[in-house]
């Protein structure tokens, strides 16, 4: 089962990012085999819904998605939703994401919003029927001290238990 990992936070100290290389490394750890890609790295445009699809680096994020069976999504908490970056991503990926496995990953500030990925998580469903994974992680930022993960519950087994359980 090929595993992409959407690390989609734009911010250069992401909690969110943290957590992707976190389940990255726990992934390859196991042996499976794990893509991650980084939105501060693969730039995107704003889906118009018309021209973004022929651009380059969008169907790059297709193709990595038509090739995963499993997808994590991991997301910034924005105004009690997942962020702007984290939608757009989803709109440019349209239909590459149909019927696939989604869990995400959600960084937060405080540890009120951790609905914030429901509206997302419908329209996955009811778009792409996705079948999403119903147990997430949410860190708040209490979770991190100095740039790094320093929530224990968070370490190992709830990250692989988003996308492989064993
Ligand atoms: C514009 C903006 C809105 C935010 N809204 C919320 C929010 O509704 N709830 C929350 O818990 N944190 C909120 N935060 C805090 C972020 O979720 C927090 O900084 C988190 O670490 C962002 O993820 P990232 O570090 O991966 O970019 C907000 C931050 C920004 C910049």
């Amino acid at each position: 089962m090929r595993q992409l990992i959407i690390s989609c936070s734009l911010s250069p100290k992401s909690h969110s990012a943290l957590l992707a290389q976190c389940l990255s490394d726990e992934i390859t750890n196991l042996g499976d085999e794990i893509h991650l890609i980084d939105l501060r790295k693969l730039e995107l445009p704003f889906c118009d819904g018309d021209a973004c699809y022929a651009h380059p680096n969008v169907q790059t994020l297709q193709a990595a998605i038509k090739e995963a069976s499993a997808i994590t999504i991991a997301t910034p908490i924005y105004n009690f939703e997942t962020g702007g970056g984290t939608r757009n991503a989803i709109a440019l990926g349209g239909n590459a994401f149909n019927g696939k496995v989604i869990g995400f990953l959600c960084a937060a500030g405080g540890e009120n919003s951790y609905m914030a990925v429901m509206g997302l998580a419908n329209s996955l469903m009811l778009d792409f029927r996705c079948i999403v994974v119903p147990r997430f992680v949410y860190a708040s930022g209490a979770a991190f001290t100095n740039g790094r993960l320093s929530e224990p519950k968070l370490e190992g087994r709830q990250m692989v238990m988003v996308l492989a359980p064993r």
